[in-house]
């Protein structure tokens, strides 16, 4: 079994839990939990003892506050969009995971967090949880996918609002928008997830691999993606992005040029 520097990884009785372990920035995406996370799917698919995942984030605030935003200072201007790339295509490695894959979700899932979470194949959240793609605020949209997963999982009408508005939701309204399958308690985050693991776990493997693959299917062309990337990558090279993201880092509000 591999170790990553920024993951916990844990196999028992056929569940692998993946913790993500940056509490300190809240557990934000950067390059390296990115590759972590890459690798750590690859020995999930290759591991015959791993029959089911849950993915969770480190400590009581944050599941995952979104991609590291001061990373996005030093990435160049011009590569906005194979940074959205080489996220979703991790994110689509997460999805297309024949054994099946639940986010415990147990904090913030803002940004890349809400899309990490909807890439997988079930979502619990803990009652403190929060839902949200904030892109916005910093001149940039949803880059790994959420335009595309949000719209499906709780329809046009309603990601366009959280999109376009950047609104933080709590995980009651994310339950009642499809977002989520369960709300529990924070201390039965765990063993509420690991139970619907196993009903899962209990059923034909065959029948689950090829159920995953078939609901996946629905309706989700890689169109779409691509568009997103276009688009943050468009996003990325503005004014709006440079003033958004250092505005975040010296904790004030932007003032966007608009160009
Ligand atoms: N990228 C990089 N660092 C992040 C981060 C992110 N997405 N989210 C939080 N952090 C860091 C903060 O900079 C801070 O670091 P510091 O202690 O070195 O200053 C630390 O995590 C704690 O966050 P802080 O903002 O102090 O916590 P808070 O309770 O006041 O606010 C949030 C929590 C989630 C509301 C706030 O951190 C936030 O808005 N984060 C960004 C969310 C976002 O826009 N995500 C989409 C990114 S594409």
């Amino acid at each position: 079994m591999a170790t990553y520097s920024t993951l916990l990884f844990e196999t028992k009785n056929g569940i692998c839990t993946i913790t993500i372990n940056r509490e300190d920035k809240l557990n934000a995406l950067n390059k390296q939990v990115l590759d972590d996370l890459d690798h750590a799917m690859d020995e999930v698919y290759a591991d015959q003892n791993i029959k089911g995942i849950i993915l969770t984030g480190k400590g009581e605030k944050s599941f995952v506050a979104g991609a590291d935003i001061s990373e996005f200072l030093e990435v160049q201007w011009n590569r906005g969009k194979q940074l959205s790339e080489r996220g979703q295509n991790i994110f689509f490695k997460i999805e297309d995971c024949p054994k099946p894959v639940i986010a415990a979700v147990n904090g913030y899932a803002l940004g890349g967090g809400c899309e990490l979470a909807m890439a997988c194949h079930l979502r619990v959240a803990s009652d403190n949880a929060k839902f949200g793609q904030p892109e916005v605020n910093l001149g940039l949209i949803p880059g790994y996918g959420g335009t595309q997963r949000l719209t499906e999982l709780i329809g046009k009408g309603k990601a366009m609002e959280l999109i376009l508005t950047g609104e933080i939701i709590s995980a009651q309204d994310a339950l009642q928008f499809g977002l989520v399958n369960y709300v529990t308690a924070r201390e039965e985050l765990l063993s509420k997830s690991t139970e619907i693991l196993r009903v899962i776990l209990s059923k034909s493997p065959v029948a689950v691999s090829k159920a995953i693959k078939a609901v996946n299917t629905f309706d989700h062309t890689r169109a779409g993606f691509m568009e997103e990337s276009r688009m943050f990558g468009e996003a990325f090279e503005s004014d709006d992005k440079e003033e958004g993201t250092k505005a975040f880092i010296e904790k004030r509000k932007p003032v966007f040029p608009g160009k």
